[in-house]
């Protein structure tokens, strides 16, 4: 057990899938696994283990914001045994082409965190998924007929109020979409020698303000989990 996880040693398989929301675990874990049993609870932070077409996957949630994310994915790796970490999650899209409900899986995250540079003495880390994980995911999506848009997007620390020069300073450098998690969790993966990766949908933009119903997130989401469930079972 851990401040923040009471598994049992062993009970998490080595690739865990992460939403943000602990409720969207639970739905995960019913909807997409077999065998499933809850492993850990504590503050509601729910996580899973079972199978996905007959091998072990667990699903658990990392809450909002790189220093949450960086909890559960320190805790997963160090005293888990996790070696894969696959973030599932939404964004506010930056990219003028991109579309509601519009499939991104980032090649690097941008941040305007400290935290990155505090892993890196001071200096700018670039924040970049694994490859193995990526490749796999790009062979999937073509698999699933999808088309997800592979590029750099900016992990940042406010949902609310963010610097106003930031975006125009997204759309210069070419930036996708923004969320809040991605290069913590990609950092990490890079100190501790793991793989992970950050599939993502598009649930607000924010050139034009759109923002998606519940039934069209619901959609889009399924279409997300199916991409990473490929991927991590490649
Ligand atoms: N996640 C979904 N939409 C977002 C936004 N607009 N900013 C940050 N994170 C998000």
């Amino acid at each position: 057990m851990t401040p923040h996880i009471n598994a049992q040693t062993g009970d998490f398989a080595e690739t865990v899938l992460m939403p943000g929301d602990p409720l969207r675990a639970k739905y995960i874990a019913e909807t997409y696994l077999e065998n499933v049993r809850e492993v850990t609870n504590v503050r509601n932070v729910l996580g899973f283990t079972g199978e996905y077409k007959g091998k072990p996957l667990s699903v658990m949630a990392h809450g909002m914001g790189m220093p949450s994310i960086s909890i559960y994915a320190h805790e997963l790796i160090n005293f888990y045994g996790v070696k894969q970490l696959i973030r599932v999650g939404s964004c506010g899209g930056v990219d003028e082409e991109l579309k509601l409900r519009d499939l991104i899986v980032a090649t690097s995250a941008s941040t305007n965190s400290a935290m990155i540079r505090d892993r890196f003495a001071g200096y700018d880390y670039a924040a970049a998924p694994d490859f193995e994980l990526l490749k796999a995911c790009s062979e999937a999506a073509k698999e699933l007929d999808l088309s997800p848009r592979f590029g750099n997007i900016l992990s940042g620390d406010l949902f609310y109020g963010s610097n106003p020069a930031l975006l125009p300073a997204m759309q210069k450098m070419g930036v996708l979409a923004v969320e809040m998690e991605a290069a913590a969790l990609f950092a990490i993966a890079a100190e501790f020698r793991v793989k992970a990766l950050c599939v993502l949908t598009v649930s607000d933009h924010l050139i034009t303000a759109e923002e998606t119903s519940s039934e069209e997130r619901q959609t889009s989401f399924n279409q997300m989990m199916e991409l990473a469930l490929e991927t991590a079972y490649a």
